[in-house]
């Protein structure tokens, strides 16, 4: 992990992009989260990123390490991401600046060789003129950056959420990004979300006809919860067709886990099992990013399912981007958000209660709590 000393301004400029009325009601600082896939981190060209508003340049040191820097050159404020990396440091593309993997300053093209080496001295002992980096870490093929100016192990998320499931036997893994204009808060609810199915994605997944009354066991932990869908048929539409033709129970769990994962995971019968796990970055308080993960074994040939669900899974976020999009202009309009629910908006108030928590550094009461509640689905 590079571990870049965190200048004081650094704060201070999360903060001023911060600035202002606040659109979403929650905003997490102390977390890692995923600037970009390790496989979009090449050795020639920086990447930009951005994280809770504030713009990150990343890019691979000479070792093949990820670095990330604010994208910002403390010379004339160009995005650092405009340059390039020569020999694992990031040149700036206006003057030439270059920054080493924890942005000290290491180069001063046209300076005469004495006062360069004046300056460097000045970069090396107080960090003059240097760019403020960021931790970051590569883990399970993405990168991820931590912007707060604590120290990760003296908060509630010290490490990145690993993803066990890669460790399966017998899984195929689909890696698939999305941006969509939401809030954190409303992205993570719309994934884990079941009745918005039937109607907004009515026909592909589930139908407007309400049919058998299922239970749902809800599990609050301190730091996520889970609901266990317990009787639920195989979904009408398309998608439990090709899961399962010969029809049957499905088992089915949605999952929170903080500060930003969401998990869908369905069992059909011994051979078919999908596990969905959805890794959301704050790019701003109204923009997320989601960094997904489908791990997949079923008794079809991996290429037939991706043929047939392919495009129909790619309708079903079309979907949900769509009503996002929607959803985030009006709690502009109004200035933030305000809801109701019933007993059957099973997640999203709990997990807005978790992130509100999270935000003031603290974590639920350590009580295990279960629910039971009836919908029809
Ligand atoms: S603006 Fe970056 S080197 Fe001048
Ligand atoms: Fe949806």
């Amino acid at each position: 992990m590079n571990a870049p000393q965190q200048p004081s301004s650094l704060w201070s400029s999360i903060a001023r992009e911060n600035a202002g009325p606040r659109k979403s009601v929650v905003r997490v600082v102390d977390a890692w989260y995923v600037a970009c896939a390790s496989t979009a981190l090449g050795k020639k060209k920086p990447v930009a990123a951005q994280i809770l508003g504030v713009p990150v340049a990343l890019w691979r040191t000479s070792s093949g390490a990820p670095a990330a820097v604010l994208d910002r050159c403390p010379h004339r404020n160009v995005p650092l991401s405009l340059g390039r990396v020569e020999k694992g440091e990031l040149e700036c593309r206006y003057h030439g600046w270059r920054f080493d993997g924890c942005g000290k300053l290491t180069a001063v093209p046209g300076l005469p060789i004495v006062e360069e080496d004046a300056v460097l001295a000045q970069a090396r002992d107080g960090r003059h003129r240097c760019a403020e980096g960021f931790r970051v870490v590569e883990r399970d093929g993405f990168v991820w950056v931590w912007l707060s100016p604590r120290d990760p192990a003296t908060t509630l998320f010290p490490q990145p959420l690993r993803l066990t499931q890669l460790d399966g036997e017998g899984y195929t893994h689909i890696r698939q990004s999305l941006r969509v204009h939401g809030t954190l808060h409303g992205t993570l609810e719309n994934i884990l979300d079941v009745p918005h199915t039937a109607f907004l994605h009515g026909g592909l997944f589930r139908t407007s006809e309400k049919k058998s009354e299922i239970e749902a066991i809800v599990q609050r932990r301190r730091d996520g919860v889970e609901a266990e869908f317990v009787g639920e048929p195989r979904p009408p539409g398309f998608m439990g067709s090709l899961l399962s033709p010969s029809g049957g129970v499905v088992r089915h769990w949605d999952r929170f886990f903080l500060p930003s994962t969401a998990q869908v995971e369905y069992r059909l019968g011994d051979e078919n099992h999908v596990l969905v796990t959805t890794l959301c970055t704050p790019v701003s308080e109204t923009v997320t990013d989601m960094h997904n993960v489908l791990s997949l074994r079923t008794r079809f040939p991996i290429g037939a399912i991706a043929t047939l669900a392919g495009p129909i899974a790619w309708k079903i976020l079309s979907q949900d981007k769509e009503i996002l999009g929607a959803q985030t202009d009006v709690v502009g309009r109004f200035g933030g958000e305000r809801f109701t629910s019933t007993s059957i908006d099973l997640l999203g108030p709990y997990i807005l209660h978790l992130l509100k928590k999270a935000e003031q550094g603290a974590l639920d009461e350590a009580i295990v709590r279960e629910e039971r509640t009836r919908l029809r689905v």
